[in-house]
């Protein structure tokens, strides 16, 4: 049988990485597949070509993105240009030419993907995006299929490299944030613009895409609570560490009976989780099924070969489809596309979890007593407190505080009173806890 023909778009870490394994393993994938997986024509407006093994193995290569997706001869698109214009209008003209497409686009499928799938349902199309979340790790299959016998619980994950990168980094060698994040982008794991990493917007794509495959719900990247790591420092990390946590960059949806979390920001977890040693550029998801219990995915997030990976795996399982009924297949957000539920998103202020607080206090008596009244008094039970000593007789000592958990518009109303107190200096830091139990 003549091998399937692919148009791949975009020759940079992905692509290159894509190339080079869909060359160096050839034959498994075909004995795989079922099929020979042929590159006949890809585009790319720059790209290195002492960097990508196997460029001769494509046809032709053009700077003509729209001629790729016209073209007849090509089955599948592979769109790895990233962004959302014009990853768009392309992805939009495969479809619409009743080609599948494979796609590592999180921004795109996060953002569009309710329209992107209506399309593909409406033309009998696959439009796959293991690549978009957590890079290698088969965590799309894994929720979809694996797992189709549970009702979710919850998913938390570590799932930006770079974010995770930079926290090893700043806790195991106290380097600076700056400093971290110009070797991730070095290395490859940083999105083009790095404020995607370490503002928390590349994880509330990956995270909402997540929530959807869990839950069954349209993607609403709109309604994601979203902070990043920018605020960390140093000393937060020091104190977690002596309380027993570690912080780690988390994307966390759960299932409620008012609606469903969905968040993503630093959070203190206990340091004897599997997940609290996941460290550099490495991704984990957590999963929580009612039937299996939780279960952890654990791979790299990022990089050239192990995104690829993922993307070679979707080409593999649409070729094997190819001769399939569209209504047999997978559904794109793994329930029935007639099944999705309207069930909404809690507000940021409705979730409940537990906090770190730090603040700056005077060092003279009944100061922890007047932090404590106003907790008491929104009813915002202690867990733990730790006081350090005066530095070269500073007249303010950093206090930090463990809460238990607490209806998030309380804890504004306690960081707003508490700031006003004559006693304390400056901010509250605020860091939410979870025991990921
Ligand atoms: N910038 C992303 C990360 C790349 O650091 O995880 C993979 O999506």
């Amino acid at each position: 049988m003549e091998p399937v023909k692919i148009g791949l778009l975009g020759l940079g870490t992905v692509g290159g990485g894509t190339v080079s394994v869909l060359t160096r393993n050839a034959e498994e994938i075909a004995r795989r597949a079922g099929r020979g997986i042929r590159i006949s024509i890809a585009a790319a407006k720059e790209y290195n070509p002492d960097a990508i093994r196997g460029l001769d193995q494509i046809d032709r290569i053009t700077d003509d993105a729209f001629e790729v997706v016209a073209d007849p001869e090509v089955e599948i698109i592979i769109e790895l240009i990233g962004g959302y214009s014009p990853a768009r209008e392309l992805v939009l003209m495969a479809i619409d030419n009743g080609k599948h497409v494979v796609t590592a686009n999180k921004a795109l499928i996060a953002l569009h993907g309710n329209e992107i799938f209506a399309a593909a349902q409406a033309k009998g199309v696959t439009v796959a995006f293991e690549a978009a979340v957590a890079g290698g790790i088969p965590i799309i299959k894994a929720v979809r299929e694996g797992l189709a016998a549970n009702q979710i619980e919850w998913v938390a994950g570590i799932i930006n490299g770079t974010g995770n990168f930079i926290l090893t980094e700043m806790r195991d060698k106290g380097r600076d944030f700056s400093d971290v994040l110009k070797e991730a982008q070095r290395l490859g794991y940083a999105e083009s613009d790095p404020a995607f990493d370490v503002e928390g917007i590349d994880a509330a794509h990956k995270l909402t895409i997540l929530s959807s495959i869990a839950f069954g719900i349209p993607l609403q990247f709109d309604k994601v609570y979203i902070e990043g790591i920018t605020k960390i420092e140093q000393q937060d990390v020091g104190y977690a560490g002596e309380l027993g946590y570690r912080i780690k960059h988390l994307g966390i949806t759960r299932r409620t009976d008012n609606g469903i979390e969905l968040r993503v920001h630093p959070t203190l977890i206990p340091g004897r989780r599997l997940i609290a040693h996941v460290d550099g550029v490495m991704n984990a998801v957590l999963v929580k099924g009612d039937a299996v219990g939780p279960t952890l995915y654990y791979g790299a997030g990022a990089g050239s070969e192990p995104t690829a990976s993922a993307v070679i795996a979707d080409v593999v399982d649409i070729v094997r489809a190819l001769t399939s009924d569209p209504e047999n297949r997978v559904p794109h957000l793994a329930f029935q596309p007639n099944e999705l539920s309207d069930v909404s998103i809690l507000p940021m202020t409705e979730v409940e979890t537990a906090y770190y607080l730090r603040m700056q206090a005077v060092d003279r008596p009944g100061v922890l007593a007047e932090v404590s009244r106003i907790l008491g008094a929104l009813n915002i039970s202690i867990e733990a407190i730790l006081q350090k000593e005066p530095v070269n007789g500073a007249i303010h000592v950093p206090v930090i505080f463990l809460t238990q958990r607490v209806k998030e518009r309380y804890m504004n109303e306690a960081i707003r009173q508490i700031v006003n107190l004559d006693c304390i200096e400056g901010e509250v830091t605020r860091i939410r806890l979870e025991s990921l139990l």
